[in-house]
């Protein structure tokens, strides 16, 4: 697929486009989604998965990225320079991308060109999920992180990414959030749907904390869900790869290969932080006193234990 960091007349369109057009959501099934995601909506629904697809799933903010490059070095055994090969927006396509009526493929189309076996993300909450995928009993690795952590994250995300609306203060945001009120919808509905399903389903249930805590274990623990048994030569280079500080360097990672117009890193780094309690810095004591009250009430009797430090 092009890359539209490295063709200039792309870029000046792109960037036209992006000026005339802002970031619009519409509220599909209940859930706020770009307008351009609803407008192929048939498309993307008719997806054509294949068995040996592997998909990631997740909210906003939890650690997609970071899965996808812990994914790609396994299914390649440890070598990074194929992993390499693109960014990670380009060799991942992003299920419900629409970036019509510019001359670049859409999610569905990048990923109907790949070869088999594919990598594919979306952040869908389970039930947008093309059918597809279940009927081709695909491999599903959902990541979920802390919803404390996810807000901060997704606050800054948001303001540096000019794809989607601008957050409007802390204050705005963190009740938007709450709310579920944000793209991609309620955090609480997204974590407890993908719970549900993943003992129906072939998924694995995985937590951005649990990645941080223990790194080379849950990525034996992935690799096992992928049929693959790594020596312990590549489970320390996948390790190593897929440290902060390295993807926070690699071009192919850290989302360098987009323009400031698309990602304004100026604003916030796409690799900001990744740590689990950065929250604290944000939140009031009076918010956490009203977060952990709405959380209680949306949480209660589903059984899903996140740590919001460690
Ligand atoms: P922060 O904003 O808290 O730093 P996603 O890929 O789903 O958009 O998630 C992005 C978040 O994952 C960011 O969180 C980013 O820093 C973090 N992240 C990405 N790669 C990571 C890694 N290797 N280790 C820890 N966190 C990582």
């Amino acid at each position: 697929m092009e890359n539209p960091a490295m063709d200039p007349e792309l870029l000046q369109k792109l960037a036209q486009h992006m000026e005339h057009h802002p970031p619009k959501m519409e509220e599909f099934q209940g859930v706020l989604l770009p307008e351009s995601t609803c407008q192929i909506w048939d498309q993307i629904h008719n997806f054509q998965a294949r068995e040996d697809d592997i998909l990631i799933a997740t909210y906003p903010k939890a650690g997609t990225t970071w899965m996808q490059e812990i994914v790609d070095l396994i299914m390649l055994d440890g070598d990074v320079e194929r992993s390499m090969r693109a960014p990670c927006f380009i060799k991942v396509p992003f299920l419900e991308l629409n970036p019509k009526p510019m001359p670049m493929q859409s999610g569905v189309e990048a990923a109907d060109a790949l070869e088999s076996p594919r990598l594919l993300k979306t952040h869908f909450p389970v039930d947008l999920v093309p059918p597809s995928f279940w009927e081709k009993n695909v491999k599903i690795i959902y990541v979920a992180r802390n919803a404390k952590d996810c807000l901060v994250s997704y606050y800054f995300f948001q303001k540096m990414n000019k794809g989607l609306p601008d957050p409007g203060t802390w204050d705005e945001y963190f009740s938007a959030f709450l709310a579920g009120k944000v793209p991609w919808g309620s955090w609480f509905d997204h974590v407890t749907g993908w719970w549900k399903a993943k003992d129906k389903h072939q998924i694995l249930f995985a937590f951005y904390e649990d990645l941080i805590e223990n790194p080379k274990s849950e990525i034996r623990k992935i690799a096992k869900f992928l049929g693959k048994d790594l020596t312990e030569e590549i489970l320390d280079i996948v390790h190593h790869h897929t440290t902060f500080d390295i993807m926070k360097d690699n071009p192919m990672a850290n989302f360098s290969a987009l323009p400031s117009f698309v990602f304004d890193q100026s604003v916030s780094n796409f690799m900001r932080k990744g740590k689990v309690g950065d929250w604290k810095n944000h939140f009031l004591v009076a918010q956490n006193i009203v977060f952990d009250e709405e959380y209680k009430k949306k949480m209660e009797g589903i059984g899903i234990n996140f740590r919001t430090e460690l």
